[in-house]
Order: C-alpha cells, then structure tokens, then sequence
C-alpha cells in the first residue's frame, strides 16, 4: 500500500468558479485534482475535455492531475491530455480495441498509467499489462456521475486487487472512485486501496462559513 492520497473529484465542483474550487481544496490538504471526463458514449453523460485542463495550467494549478478518461476511443484524448498537462490518466479497458498500445502511448508520453475497472469487469482483465500500470482504479459505483453509494461488493474485489498487486512488487497504487467518503474510507483502506477519489462528499459538503471553505471536510478524511 502506497501512501494514503486524496483526490477530489472535481465533477461535483461549481465550473462557474473552477479555479477557485481547486485552489481552495488543494489548500484544504487534496493531494491531487481528480478530473473526470464523461463523453455520452462510454457513459451516458457529459462533463469536460482537455480545453479545461489546460485552462486549469493557465490558471496556476501546479498540482498533480489526475485524468479519468471514461471516453471511447481512448487515444486522441490520452494524446490531447498529454499536451494539455496531464499527470496520470487512466482509462477503461472496454474503450480501447489494443490496450496495450493505448498504455504505452500514455508512458511514452511522459505521463503514469492507469486502468480503471467497471463494478463487473473481472480482475483478469489486467493479465499481461499490469507491469504497465501505476495505477489500477478499482470503481465502487457504476462509471457515469456523481453522488452514487458505494457498491459493497466492491470490498471483496479490493482485497482481491489488493494481493494482486502486493505480487508484482510494484509501487502500484490502488485508487477507489464513488460513494467515498468520511464515513466509508477506513474500511475501504482495510480493504487495500491507497488513493481515494471523492467528488460530491467534498464539494457538496463546502462550508461557506469558512475562508476556508473545505477545512472540515478534509480533516474528516
Ligand atoms: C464517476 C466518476 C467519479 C465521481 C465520484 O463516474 O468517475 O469520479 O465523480 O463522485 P462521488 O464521490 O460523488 O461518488
Ligand atoms: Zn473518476
């Protein structure tokens, strides 16, 4: 297990104020900014392209960012977030006709890769290219929005993720997506994972109150 990391999801944040939203969660303690992009193909909603990630850049952020590509085909967009900043990108394996070229596209390009499987999509999936991966996302809700409960019998599959990885002997990290949050990510850790996407638990629950509007919530993390 790598150590703990917190990634908002920045799905549930306000777009109206995105820069804003991530400077005040990176301030609040986030390792690193989750960006989820949806293309009404792969998943039946839309969200944001490359365009916002770059403006992200523009903008200032120097964090790592974290691209969860839940679009098919996979490679235009992994080369497109290559360029427009990108620190890791992960895509789902069903979105890409040759895996492991899709992978290799994204090392080659200077960024870490991931895979990320579906509450169904069996961990055999990953035989033969998980020594490509830095990262293996494990989702606990079906790929499509925000504000989902958990799926808990993802907790057996994170176990079983868990040894798999432990057998490389690789730094792999173990990232969760959907339904985390204060309440649920203890056990979830347990269970193996390492990295933890959160999206509505951390910008729905903003304090307004607070300068610092995402303070609480994070300690609670
Ligand atoms: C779902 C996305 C998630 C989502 C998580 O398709 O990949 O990253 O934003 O949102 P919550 O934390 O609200 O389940
Ligand atoms: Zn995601």
């Amino acid at each position: 297990q790598q150590p703990f990391r917190i990634a908002p999801s920045i799905l549930s944040a306000d777009f109206a104020r995105l820069g804003q939203e991530v400077d005040d969660v990176l301030a609040s303690g986030a390792d690193m900014v989750h960006f989820d992009v949806m293309d009404n193909h792969y998943v039946p909603n839309l969200s944001f392209g490359p365009a916002v990630c770059h403006a992200l850049r523009n903008y200032g952020v120097t964090a790592e960012i974290d691209v969860h590509l839940m679009v098919s085909p996979v490679d235009d967009l992994i080369r497109a977030f290559l360029d427009a900043g990108a620190n890791h990108i992960t895509f789902h394996p069903e979105a890409s006709l040759h895996i492991d070229r899709s992978l290799q596209l994204i090392i080659d390009g200077g960024a870490t890769a991931g895979l990320a499987l579906n509450p169904a999509t069996p961990l055999s999936t990953l035989d033969h290219v998980l020594d490509k991966l830095s990262m293996l996302l494990v989702m606990t809700v079906n790929p499509g929005f925000g504000g989902q409960s958990f799926i808990p019998a993802m907790m057996d599959k994170l176990r079983l993720a868990r040894a798999m990885i432990d057998a490389t002997g690789k730094p792999i990290r173990l990232e969760v997506d959907g339904g985390i949050n204060a309440d649920n990510i203890g056990e979830i850790a347990t269970a193996g994972a390492d990295t933890f996407v959160s999206g509505s638990s951390i910008f729905a629950k903003r304090n307004e109150q607070d300068p610092n509007r995402y303070d609480s919530i994070m300690r609670a993390f």
